[in-house]
């Protein structure tokens, strides 16, 4: 039974130390997952590995199946997953290279296929979602990230856009008096569907960047791929930390 799935985003579409066992290709009731899961071993532990835009890095957040990838995860076992992606900060002490662990979410994307309660439905199911991230699963890697003395910000919401476009200043001024400190594009549905399959699911966000407006002049890619390279090394160190610690019975939802 394979219990740990993490789904890698933007510069982090494989894991280095990761022993591959072998590829998987899945289909779902709901199509094909971003790529074949990669199956292997990280620390002793067996874990899959999906990246989220696909292995080409080709598929834009707005496009991710996230219903096949989760439901593909669920399909071979996984009970918990840890999701990696980055984020631009909003809040003044989210700033690039640091990583943030948060326990909110508010939801500002439209027309993604966002559940699995569509049809055929013998009632009409409501998942509770006060709390969107499995605790137990934050827990433990804000635990790793202090054991490592990683500069992790623990705690903060999360606001989930639409993308593919970055946002404009005041957007992001809007997000900020929503209370969010963190934007990013991959956030939702992810962690409902996940909640939906009744898997833990935590999010490691990796601050790639100042948000529109809140940075001197226009955001630029480079900045943001050489954040990410360095904020990236952090996760795998984290992640390495935190996965001989992870005990099954104590981190679902
Ligand atoms: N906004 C939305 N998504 C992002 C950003 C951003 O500034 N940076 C990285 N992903």
């Amino acid at each position: 039974m394979i219990e740990l799935a993490i789904i890698g985003g933007t510069g982090l579409t494989t894991l280095n130390n990761l022993e591959i066992k072998h590829r998987e290709v899945m289909r779902t009731p709901y199509g094909e997952p971003s790529a074949p899961l990669v199956h292997g071993k990280l620390c002793h532990q067996d874990v899959v590995f999906l990246p989220r835009h696909g292995h080409g890095h080709t598929i834009p957040p707005h496009m991710v199946n996230y219903r096949a990838n989760l439901w593909a995860l669920r399909e071979v076992g996984v009970r918990n997953v840890i999701s990696v992606a980055a984020v631009g900060g909003i809040r003044a002490d989210m700033l690039p290279g640091r990583l943030a662990i948060p326990d909110q979410i508010i939801d500002y994307t439209w027309s993604r296929r966002h559940t699995y309660f569509e049809s055929e439905l013998s009632h009409v199911t409501h998942i509770d979602f006060t709390r969107p991230y499995s605790e137990a699963l934050r827990q433990l890697l804000i635990d790793s990230a202090r054991q490592l003395k990683l500069q992790i910000i623990e705690g903060g919401t999360y606001a989930a856009t639409q993308g593919p476009r970055l946002e404009t200043a005041a957007e992001i001024d809007r997000l900020e008096r929503d209370g969010c400190s963190i934007v990013g594009m991959t956030g939702m549905p992810e962690a409902a569907l996940a909640r939906e399959l009744e898997m833990g699911y935590a999010h490691c966000a990796v601050i790639a960047n100042l948000a529109a407006g809140r940075g001197a002049g226009e955001i630029s890619m480079d900045d943001i791929e050489n954040n990410l390279v360095t904020g990236m090394e952090q996760v795998r160190c984290l992640l390495e930390t935190a996965i001989p610690k992870l005990d099954s019975a104590s981190c679902t939802l």
